[in-house]
């Protein structure tokens, strides 16, 4: 398999769950400690030797792009006061990786939105990261799915054991251990009932996906609220031409669930020495 070189992170959801916060600013641009929740999936991209990343946005998520972007009026003045601790992070920040985006024009579902990106992709393999799922772990999650997908030369996606008691919230894979954490696909099923879960490998959202994926995205039929899933297309190509699926290492947080969220949150500024004895005394006034 040719190298990963690209990673398509879908932005152009609604984020209704994080409503009213997310009535005009866009969920990945939410704080998780100092930096918007979408400079951690960017940064994951990075570490794993990406250099490209296509975001799929919609009318509102500009804000994104920009991010990524110089700030030329905002590096002057942090240049004249002095503050080239901060002028260093901001400029870090565009220099990461090459940003190109396009349009979801309706939301049609997170595999339609992968479909948008098949024009910049074009006929390579490449990375999906969901935009407000987070991985924290020794070696980068993208790059732990990209090692194998470069050995199998195989499709690969990320799987994490989740609860008996959630699996009707996931994809649920069903699958042979191979080798220690590594799976062959046979199967998959979009949110099942708790007795028909084939495994407790819940499909998260991290992917490297073969190019022939976009043939399968555009015969998939649209289920509810027209929505295109990417699980049926995901299933479809495991049956035609195989995948694998690595039981990822780490810690993950979905951003869009106010709980996970905010345990984000404590989770990365207790990392920060300054900050850590200051919020653990004032966690504690809080906490029985
Ligand atoms: P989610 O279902 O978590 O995001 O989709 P959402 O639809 O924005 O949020 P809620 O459920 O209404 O709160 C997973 C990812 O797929 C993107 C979202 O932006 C998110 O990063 N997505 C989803 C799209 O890009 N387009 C879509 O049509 C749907």
């Amino acid at each position: 398999m040719r190298p990963i070189r690209k990673v398509v992170i879908p932005v152009a959801g609604w984020g209704t769950r994080s409503l009213p916060a997310t009535k005009n600013i866009p969920k990945e641009m939410l704080p998780i400690y100092n930096k918007p929740v979408i400079q951690y999936v960017v940064e994951e991209a990075q570490q794993s030797k990406i250099e490209d990343v296509i975001f799929v946005t919609n009318r509102d998520k500009s804000v994104i792009e920009d991010h990524f972007d110089y700030n030329l009026q905002l590096e002057s003045v942090l240049e004249r006061a002095g503050k080239l601790d901060k002028l260093e992070e901001v400029r870090h920040v565009a220099e990461m990786v090459n940003i190109m985006s396009v349009r979801q024009k309706k939301q049609l579902g997170l595999g339609h939105a992968v479909l948008c990106a098949r024009g910049l992709v074009g006929d390579e393999p490449f990375a999906v990261m969901v935009g407000d799922d987070l991985m924290f772990s020794g070696k980068p999650g993208i790059g732990q799915l990209i090692d194998v997908a470069l050995s199998e030369n195989m499709p690969v996606i990320g799987v994490m054991e989740v609860p008996w008691e959630k699996v009707s919230r996931y994809g649920i894979i069903a699958g042979e251990e191979v080798s220690p954490g590594v799976f062959r696909v046979s199967d998959m099923v979009e949110k099942p009932a708790q007795h028909e879960a084939p495994s407790r490998l819940a499909i998260v959202g991290r992917y490297v996906l073969t190019p022939d994926i976009f043939d399968h995205l555009q015969e998939v039929k649209p289920g509810i609220g027209g929505e295109i899933q990417l699980t049926d297309a995901l299933r479809s190509l495991a049956h035609a031409r195989g995948m694998m699926a690595v039981r990822m290492e780490g810690t993950r947080f979905d951003a869009g669930d106010w709980a996970e969220f905010l345990t984000a949150n404590i989770y990365f500024a207790m990392q920060d020495e300054k900050l850590h004895t200051e919020l653990t005394a004032l966690l504690n006034r809080f906490v029985m």
